[in-house]
């Protein structure tokens, strides 16, 4: 595979709300991540995602834009972020910013015009139509909860939200939205930044017509992908926006692409000519959550599903289109949770998931917090609950659908995207040291255990665990660019594979589980002689590998010579 720094990076992303509060007010801001850059150069990350830091109400956190030019007042100011970029770039650290364009927020100043009047001339920035039948123009359900659709009595007309009410979709079938949209993406990148992270980007192109979704259930709304999800148009929209602004960067751009497969994958992000450099592709979190989930639905994963997802992306992919990796962001449970053990094994499972996003073939992305082992959170009240999905939801299934309350908030519990949100725990004091105002939302109560201080202070924690794994990573190329293969494929708890670069080859054992099953190297790999990399464990590293019984959980990385 051809070398790329976007290929050779590690990447950390920022829900600025929740990272560090630099003046009391519980929220957040640009002036605390400044404050935290030199925690960020020592873990040895290369590139931040920002998650959105433009103006905006807040309805989703950022995600609802009402100028895409101005930083959000609870912020800072263009100065302040202006200052961080340089101070990023001085430490060697890159600025990847979130571009939110399927949507704005209902307060953007076109929004408000759009709506005044059918012959305004903002008017066809966004999707209107008129009602059918005295109901929403078809049955789409949004992914918030409830019709996609919102009467707007000015004009006596629907607009189209896909997600909240407060964040209209805007008509991307509009040639001035697009030269819009590229002006403003062509200034930010005018200001230095390294790359967007695209929000939601395989749904700008809707097919015409809006037909009603197949009606799959007893409810009103029905998900209405197949009408909107890499839709017909979606590459030439994608095409006109690598010739306007992308090609004349050299940056990272990655897709966030619900739902696709990896032959979307390539055509994105094709190795040769893709309009984009990678996605994230969701089939791997979407293992313990039924297809647009809805509270009353969690399902288990299984191993040999996850093996079965994984290794078919590293193939289908290789030589073909870059994978990016990652378990968590602020739209999932925390990964410990999810998919370790955040109990008994929190802090091997932490590292043996860590362990499996930098071995693996693609650009690792580490969500805030996970570098210490943060958890998932169960408020006991649905008030303390931020999110406005989560909370649509809980109302929906509640009031609308009687599902009992208890049972509802125990889906919130294990499902809500709160669960990342909460403050990152720098320390054992008041507020985990987030804030020394009232945060947003509450402080996961486990701060006094699992903390950033602790674990700075403490050689095995996760955090220098991340560190090795980040360092190995930049040494050896073979993490980056080796291939990838599948061993012990039927194994249902053991997950074992290696990856090979011309004479350099790894063998990575990692054991998902809290039993203690024996590891039987097959005899097609052979090797005269090992060295151990990194193990979640303490280990003789002249261990003999062909067979070894392994502790809960346990990850280990060896070079076979
Ligand atoms: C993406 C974001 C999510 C947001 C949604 C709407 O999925 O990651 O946080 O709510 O798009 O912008
Ligand atoms: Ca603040």
């Amino acid at each position: 595979m051809k070398r790329a720094w976007w290929k050779e990076c590690v990447v950390y992303q920022i829900y600025p709300r929740s990272f560090y509060d630099s003046n009391s007010d519980g929220i957040g801001d640009l002036r605390g991540i400044l404050q935290k850059l030199d925690y960020l150069k020592e873990l040895g990350i290369d590139v931040i995602w920002l998650c959105p830091v433009y103006r905006s109400p807040n309805d989703d956190n950022g995600y609802d834009i009402s100028d895409y030019q101005a930083i959000m007042d609870e912020f800072g100011t263009l100065a302040d972020w202006e200052e961080l970029l340089a101070e990023m770039h001085k430490l060697g650290i890159r600025l990847v910013m979130d571009l939110v364009v399927n949507h704005t927020s209902d307060e953007h100043h076109w929004f408000q015009e759009s709506r005044k009047a059918k012959d305004n001339p903002y008017r066809d920035f966004y999707i209107w139509h008129p009602g059918k039948d005295g109901r929403e123009p078809n049955n789409w359900r949004s992914f918030f909860g409830g019709s996609a659709w919102q009467y707007d009595e000015p004009t006596r007309e629907y607009y189209l939200h896909l997600f909240s009410k407060k964040q209209p979709d805007l008509n991307w079938e509009n040639p001035r939205v697009r030269r819009e949209i590229y002006q403003m993406m062509d200034w930010w990148l005018q200001k230095g930044i390294d790359g967007f992270r695209m929000d939601v980007i395989n749904m700008l192109s809707k097919v015409p017509g809006l037909p009603d979704a197949p009606v799959v259930s007893a409810d009103r709304y029905h998900f209405g992908g197949q009408h909107f999800v890499n839709g017909p148009r979606l590459m030439e929209f994608l095409t006109e926006m690598k010739q306007k602004v992308l090609s004349r960067y050299d940056i990272l751009t990655v897709g966030e692409t619900p739902f696709v497969t990896t032959r979307d994958a390539i055509e994105l992000a094709d190795e040769e000519n893709g309009v984009l450099k990678m996605v994230f592709q969701f089939e791997h979190m979407d293992l313990s959550a039924e297809i647009g989930a809805e509270v009353g639905t969690t399902k288990p994963w299984s191993l040999l599903h996850l093996k079965e997802v994984m290794t078919r992306w590293q193939q289908d992919l290789e030589n073909r289109a870059w994978n990016s990796m990652y378990l968590g962001n602020h739209d999932q449970p925390r990964s410990v949770s999810q998919f370790g053990d955040d109990g008994q094994y929190r802090v091997e499972s932490a590292k043996l998931l860590a362990t499996f996003i930098h071995m693996l073939q693609g650009t690792p992305y580490i969500y805030q917090g996970d570098e210490i082992g943060m958890t998932n959170v169960a408020f006991e009240s649905i008030e303390d609950y931020r999110d406005v999905a989560t909370r649509n939801m809980y109302r929906e299934a509640v009031e609308e659908k009687g599902v009992d309350p208890n049972l509802a908030l125990q889906v919130v519990h294990a499902k809500s995207r709160d669960n990342a949100r909460t403050p990152v725990q720098w320390d054992s004091g008041e507020q985990a040291g987030f804030t020394t105002g009232t945060p947003w939302i509450k402080v996961n109560p486990n701060y006094k255990e699992i903390n950033l201080a602790d674990s700075l202070a403490d050689p095995d924690s996760i955090f220098h665990y991340y560190q090795k794994l980040i360092q190995l990573r930049r040494e050896n190329p073979v993490i980056v660019y080796g291939s990838y293969d599948l061993i012990l494929e039927s194994h249902e708890e053991i997950y074992a594979f290696t990856r090979t670069l011309e004479e350099d080859r790894l063998l990575v054992i990692l054991n998902f589980s809290r039993n203690s099953p024996v590891f039987h190297l097959p005899d097609s790999i052979s090797f005269v002689s090992t060295e151990l990399l990194i193990n979640n464990y303490e280990v003789n590293p002249d261990k003999d590998i062909h067979e070894i019984t392994l502790r809960p959980y346990e990850a280990g990385v060896y070079r076979l010579k």
